[in-house]
């Protein structure tokens, strides 16, 4: 597939539409060298990812569960679960992260969060031009201090999403895309 096919092809694939095989091996680590391709002001190099597969998944669910609970002592079970099951929906989750640095006066937080972001999509692009799915989700443990903390961050760095990865269950479902000339125009 040529890169504007798959520009031009990539769709969201729900978490539970998302089944084995995820990336694992050269495909992953292809995965990561695309991310290593975003633009980086500075060469700050914010980005931190961090595989989530197998058992570990259960874990991240126990932790999403403990973040709950502490968010809402009197979560009912269906919240519980919910959160227990999260992340055993996809085959591999990947936890991206910023590490903010204050080094640079010139590259402020936004531009590390920026520069993650298009990590994040090369990631998602690479993905589906090699016949896998993805999703990118964020929600309430993504700004959760307990959960920032189990990814060794501290209250100012930010977790980025956690993005989901496997092999599409079934072929995706277009949905219409804006047309591009409604955002566009000549600035003179
Ligand atoms: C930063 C960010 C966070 C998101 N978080 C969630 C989320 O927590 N839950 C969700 O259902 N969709 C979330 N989305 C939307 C999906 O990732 C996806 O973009 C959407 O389902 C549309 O699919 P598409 O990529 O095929 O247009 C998020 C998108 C972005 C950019």
């Amino acid at each position: 597939m040529d890169a504007i096919e798959a520009l031009m092809s990539r769709v969201s694939i729900p978490p539970k539409l998302l089944v084995e095989p995820a990336p694992a091996g050269d495909s992953l680590d292809e995965i990561f060298a695309a991310a290593m391709r975003a633009p980086d002001h500075g060469a700050i190099q914010p980005w931190r990812f961090h595989i989530v597969s197998g058992d570990a998944r259960g874990k991240l669910g126990d932790l999403f569960v403990e973040a709950l609970k502490k968010r809402d002592p009197n979560a009912d079970d269906e919240a519980v679960q919910k959160e227990q099951a999260r992340p055993l929906r996809s085959p591999l989750v990947i936890v991206a992260c910023t590490k903010v640095s204050h080094e640079k006066a010139n590259v402020p937080k936004v531009e590390q969060i920026v520069a993650t972001a298009a990590a994040v999509q090369n990631m998602m692009n690479a993905a589906h031009a090699r016949g896998f799915g993805s999703f990118l989700a964020t929600g309430k443990n993504a700004r959760d201090p307990h959960v920032k903390a189990a990814f060794g961050l501290a209250d100012d760095d930010e977790i980025i999403g956690f993005v989901y990865f496997g092999t599409p269950r079934r072929g995706a479902m277009e949905k219409p895309r804006p047309d591009a000339r409604e955002f566009v125009s000549n600035w003179t």
